[in-house]
């Protein structure tokens, strides 16, 4: 490219460094982003835009179809999927997407250098209850995202779906996680620079709470976190509740499996689009993410559907909990 935008974001006499830098100029000064992969990131934020747009004027409704897991898909979901497919096509970066609404690896551009995996609208189910819900993505450089590792993503990023509408967002290698807020005039504004997680959390936020019936260590874990006395924070939305820890700097999530037989013998969140990508943000934040036995980024994807267990957060409380129910 002409390297136009470059070069006047590098004359510091004449530009300066934005007041409310947005997500485009952030993404070119601070992460040094490569041409194509803002592109692509810039894409999926358009994506959100509108998506988030469909939340505020859509009525929530049963579209009448099931994904392949069985669930019904609400009409936000399917819509959220198209609007994220359609961007991706318009971009021409992406040679293939792995989507919750999708049974298989969609092929694109043969030509495109990414892939995407994404959860276009998680926590669904909460739209009628007015509940946050939001996006989830991970990007991967080439096609071969199974029997690839989480830890390969080259970016990870949320939208977030509340009272405001957030975007989060990292390209890892120590470039930090940086919060975004969508203002009146559509832009993606900067809201705060990298957002850690501490050592030690006081929130918790355990899902699936049925496995505790068969899974002894989870129930010890939870145990263990009601005698420490920590604050629960649980929304049924995986994106608002792992926000909270980010937003706060400390804290626990988990989704843990009741082992055979039970409803989820494995959790009943997906390895690729879920936690993958919530793996690649809160490692770069500082905290970590296991699956009771192995950094969830070390886990290969074998395919699309793939369940995982998880424990997020603040280390020191993944790391304890791990032990109990590994
Ligand atoms: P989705 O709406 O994409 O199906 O995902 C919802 C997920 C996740 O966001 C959340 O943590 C979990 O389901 C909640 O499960 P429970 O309703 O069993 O708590
Ligand atoms: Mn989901
Ligand atoms: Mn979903």
């Amino acid at each position: 490219e002409s390297n136009f935008l470059y070069e006047i974001m590098g004359k510091a006499d004449s530009c300066p460094a934005p007041t409310k830098p947005n997500l485009n100029w952030h993404l070119i000064n601070h992460s040094k982003a490569d041409h194509d992969l803002r592109h692509l990131i810039v894409d999926l934020s358009r994506a959100c835009k509108y998506i988030s747009y469909a939340i505020q004027t859509t009525e929530a409704g049963l579209a009448g179809t099931k994904n392949e897991f069985g669930e019904d898909q609400l009409a936000l979901d399917v819509l959220a999927d198209n609007l994220i497919r359609e961007f991706l096509c318009e971009s021409g970066l992406v040679c293939c997407y792995i989507s919750e609404e999708q049974p298989d690896i969609v092929e694109l551009d043969p030509e495109g250098q990414y892939s995407v995996v994404f959860d276009p609208l998680d926590g669904s189910s909460l739209v009628d209850a007015n509940f946050a819900i939001g996006s989830i993505f991970g990007i991967y450089k080439d096609g071969n995202v199974i029997g690839a590792t989480p830890r390969e993503q080259v970016a990870a990023m949320y939208v977030l779906y509340g009272p405001r509408t957030l975007l989060v967002v990292s390209l890892g290698n120590g470039k930090g996680v940086h919060e975004f807020i969508l203002n009146d005039v559509g832009e993606f504004v900067l809201l705060r620079d990298h957002l850690g997680i501490g050592d030690d959390a006081k929130n918790y936020s355990p899902g699936n709470l049925r496995a505790i019936t068969t899974n002894p260590g989870y129930k010890k874990a939870i145990d263990s976190w009601q005698e420490e006395e920590k604050t629960l924070r649980y929304s049924g939305c995986m994106v608002a509740d792992i926000h909270h820890i980010l937003s706060k700097g400390q804290g626990v999530f988990s989704n843990i499996g009741g082992g055979e037989g039970s409803k989820y013998p494995d959790g009943k969140l997906r390895h690729v689009f879920e936690c993958g990508p919530f793996a690649f943000l809160a490692e770069e934040a500082g905290g970590a993410a296991s699956d009771g036995t192995m950094a969830i980024l070390d886990k290969e994807i074998t395919s699309v559907d793939q369940r995982t267990q998880i424990i997020i957060g603040s280390k020191n409380d993944v790391e304890s909990v791990a032990s109990l129910v590994s």
